[in-house]
């Protein structure tokens, strides 16, 4: 009895030391208000500190022209508030300042270029046309696939929309889980609210297409390191695995063509105008040799 009430004594203690030892340890939550809260990525920079409506405007310039599909739809404020639920998570907000705009113009990078109605005449330039469209215009097929989980909804259209286009049933189904609100019966919500869109896209950025790989997120602010497999695929940290990620061998894996090019085209040019540069690309900026994370499926976020 004796002994078994000096060994609790013994054991509480010892809780209570962890206990201490753990506070010690863990690491500063910060708040920066609505922007962001709670999260040890939001005690450096947040992304308005870097990223303000000037720079948007400036990569940005021609999606409210006359001729552009989505005008008046995409603006500054809803890519700041769909931000705002994933900069606590390190999005924008992981690393010195460098690491964190190379990540913003990444993102934006990818979103660019498959929301673009640039072409080579173009006035001000194939490069300055993002944000052009926020829906797919012309629709080949009906992207309903009654083979998943998530059944399509009789009378819904699962063709691309969005920022980082999401088609079929099953992906609007997923997304619409992930961030709470029901895409698989009102997919057209991705259309009529560029917060939601954005999220949608945020969403894709940092979550892995598969467990133990890494997100697009992971890869460009280097929490990533590649195996020894890996590396014999030329999987190597750097933008060109964001575009593993997102697109397999849709884009990697065939040298250096045009689809992934105009990816990595619209990365530089706006890492030049946010006012880092393309001399900061990174390493491995391509992914023309790379070995797809995973093979070909039906697509997931097919070329618009
Ligand atoms: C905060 O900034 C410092 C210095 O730039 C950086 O080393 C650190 O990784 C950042 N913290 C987080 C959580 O990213
Ligand atoms: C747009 O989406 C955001 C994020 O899900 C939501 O908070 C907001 O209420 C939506 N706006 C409208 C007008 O539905
Ligand atoms: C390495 O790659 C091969 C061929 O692609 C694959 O079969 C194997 O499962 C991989 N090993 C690991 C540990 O991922």
């Amino acid at each position: 009895m004796g002994k078994i009430r000096a060994w609790s004594a013994v054991l509480l203690v010892l809780v209570a030391a962890i206990a201490a030892a753990e506070a010690k340890s863990k690491p500063k939550v910060c708040n920066k208000g609505w922007e962001c809260s709670g999260s040890i990525y939001c005690c450096n920079e947040t992304i308005t500190d870097y990223f303000q409506v000037y720079q948007f405007e400036n990569l940005f310039s021609k999606r409210n022209s006359p001729v552009a599909h989505a005008v008046g739809f995409w603006d500054y404020q809803s890519f700041i508030t769909a931000a705002s639920v994933f900069e606590p998570l390190g999005f924008g907000t992981t690393g010195d300042k460098q690491t964190k705009m190379r990540e913003v113009a990444a993102f934006l990078g990818h979103v660019g270029s498959k929301t673009s109605c640039g072409y080579g005449v173009a006035t001000g330039g194939p490069l300055a046309w993002g944000l052009c469209y926020n829906h797919e215009m012309s629709p080949s097929q009906d992207y309903c696939d009654d083979n998943y989980l998530y059944k399509c909804t009789e009378g819904a259209q699962y063709y691309g929309r969005g920022a980082l286009p999401v088609y079929w049933n099953y992906n609007y189904g997923l997304i619409g889980d992930a961030l709470k609100v029901d895409l698989l019966n009102h997919p057209e919500y991705l259309e009529q609210n560029a917060t939601l869109a954005f999220q949608a896209a945020m969403w894709r950025w940092m979550t892995p297409m598969k467990k133990k790989q890494p997100s697009a997120h992971d890869a460009i602010v280097g929490n990533w390191k590649p195996s020894k497999n890996d590396t014999l695929s030329k999987r190597l940290p750097g933008f060109g695995l964001t575009i593993n990620i997102l697109y397999g061998d849709q884009i990697c894996g065939q040298g250096y063509i045009d689809p992934m090019n105009n990816i990595i085209s619209h990365y530089q040019y706006y890492l030049d105008l946010i006012g880092i540069g393309r001399q900061y690309s990174g390493d491995n900026v391509d992914c023309a040799e790379q070995v797809a994370f995973n093979p070909s499926y039906k697509a997931d976020t097919a070329t618009s």
